[in-house]
């Protein structure tokens, strides 16, 4: 896809279609009064219709008139108050879907409504917008099968309207936003794939490929060494598959170097590339979801790509621990005491509470490997996802600077986190008989506990991010298609970046 900014006005800019983003209630004055006019009044009639209502990502697809795009879209961004950075690029999002099965190789799309109502302008608005666009491409229904229907066109150029713009500033912000879109569906892509397609041996070789591709160093530990680093959370999840795990290093920079702020920091994503639940086995109902518990995997191997594209030799660690959760003749049983990598012993009250196990390790090896600083993100709780839904990712943290800063990356990244607290006096929950500590305790505050548990591995600032509720959408919307959403990977980029030297 070309990327084109223009200083024009938009009823100047040739395209296929030229969108046009307005807040609030369809008005028309200024410049989509200007529109209208053009259009022979036709934005004025679906609005008198009832087809264009203030409703937010609702958008009208009219004939052009005298404009030179070949078609006019008008769509709502919703409420001028409620305008944030996260809308804007829903918006871009929603364009593109909507234009799902229309034969469209050239988009327009007016930043004007828009731009004056964000911080940063036109340049943030040119970022949030490409990379909208990007996301909103993205379609999962075409992973396994070549001819879908009504998919998001494939562009061959995006042009972003904006008049009286710096136009190469712009354009370096968009180039950004396409970027960060890309590396979001890189991990979508991932995250969707199919159990019987992705193992975690599959999983690594997909890191191998990104590693190549984007001059990082990779490692895969296989489980011979993975027993003698004395991983045996790990290696006690991974036991119940044939399909044996794997512990995915990926680095960028030099191995032990620092960041301009003195950071060595690094991202650890859960890769259960299914979690049946193990011998604690899940119910059947929705258990076809399993095969998305490794997105935090998918997404900090996305987001280490994608800071080696933004900012190449960037020092930043990402680990991935991937299993599969089977039960099997092999399989840790309830109440099994293994050792985890720290020397802690834990008792396996519940096979079902993998995510924890697996991360536990994987960050006592990042601190091996010289981690300073750690976030990890996993689809680690059903309760997250009935506290916060599909919308709000549920965070854990300490120190509160180290959380602050990764919630600062978070509105950076255009993305919404809610904080939750380590409340001490449920970590005796946790107390076991012949262990060290349980992976479980009962089930009232069991969101706490679960941060509690990985806390008892982490000894350098840490951030905890539980996706389990906005990893994946179970229903479309007009900005994103059913499945992964690739949530967090702007979050863990900017936070890569923040740190970067500038260019
Ligand atoms: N992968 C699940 C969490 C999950 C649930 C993710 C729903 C996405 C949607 C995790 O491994 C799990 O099974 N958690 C248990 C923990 C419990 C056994 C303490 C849960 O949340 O029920
Ligand atoms: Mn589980
Ligand atoms: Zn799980």
């Amino acid at each position: 896809m070309k990327l084109r900014v223009v200083s024009d006005q938009p009823w100047d800019v040739a395209a296929d279609v030229l969108a046009v983003p307005f807040v609030g209630e369809p008005g028309f004055d200024g410049i989509i009064g200007e529109l209208d006019r053009r259009s022979g009044g036709e934005l004025h009639a679906v609005a008198d219709f009832g087809e264009l209502k203030a409703e937010r990502y609702g958008a009208a697809i009219v004939a052009p008139g005298q404009l030179r795009a070949g078609r006019l879209m008008a769509v709502g961004a919703g409420p001028a108050d409620e305008l944030t950075r996260q809308v804007v690029i829903r918006v871009g999002s929603a364009i593109e879907r909507r234009l799902g099965g229309r034969k469209v190789k050239s988009l327009a799309i007016w930043l004007g409504d828009l731009a004056d109502r964000i911080d940063g302008g036109a340049e943030a608005v040119a970022e949030l917008m490409a990379r909208g666009v990007v996301e909103g491409s993205f379609e999962p229904a075409g992973i396994y099968r070549d001819d879908v229907k009504s998919a998001p066109p494939a562009l061959d150029e995006l042009i972003l309207v904006a008049p009286g713009a710096h136009v190469a500033a712009l354009t370096r912000a968009a180039e950004r936003g396409v970027i960060m879109g890309e590396g979001a569906n890189l991990a979508r892509g991932l995250a969707n794939r199919a159990a019987n397609d992705v193992s975690p041996e599959v999983l690594a070789g997909e890191a191998r490929a990104i590693a190549e591709r984007h001059g990082l160093f990779i490692d895969v530990i296989e489980p011979a060494r993975a027993a003698e680093l004395g991983m045996g959370m790990f290696l006690a999840v991974g036991a119940g598959s044939d399909n044996p795990p794997r512990m995915i290093v990926l680095r960028s920079g030099e191995a032990g170097a620092k960041d301009a702020v003195g950071r060595k920091l690094a991202i650890v994503g859960k890769g259960v590339c299914f979690d049946s639940g193990g011998i604690s086995i899940k119910p059947a109902d929705r258990m076809e979801e399993m095969k998305m518990d490794k997105t935090g995997a998918c997404t900090v191997i996305a987001a280490i790509a994608t800071v080696a594209r933004l900012a190449p030799g960037t020092p930043l660690l990402a680990v991935a621990p991937a299993v599969e959760n089977m039960p099997g003749p092999h399989s840790a049983r309830p109440g099994d005491i293994v050792k985890a990598m720290n020397g802690k012993t834990v008792d396996i009250l519940n096979t079902d509470a993998e995510g924890r196990l697996i991360l536990g390790d994987a960050m006592c090896y990042a601190e091996k490997l010289g981690a300073s600083h750690i976030v990890d993100i996993a689809t680690l709780t059903g309760a997250v996802a009935r506290a916060l839904g599909d919308q709000m990712t549920g965070a854990f943290g300490a120190p509160q600077a180290w959380y602050d800063q990764v919630a600062a990356a978070g509105e950076r990244g255009a993305e919404r986190y809610w904080q939750l607290p380590m409340i001490e006096e449920y970590r005796a929950d946790l107390d076991s008989w012949y262990a060290d500590f349980t992976n479980t305790g009962s089930a009232e505050g069991g969101l706490v506990k679960s941060a509690l548990f990985l806390r008892e591995f982490v000894t350098v600032p840490w951030v905890h991010l539980d996706i389990a509720g906005t990893a994946y959408f179970r229903k479309k919307t007009p900005y994103a298609p059913v499945g992964a959403t690739g949530v967090a990977h702007a979050t863990l980029v900017e936070l890569a970046l923040s740190s970067a030297k500038k260019r």
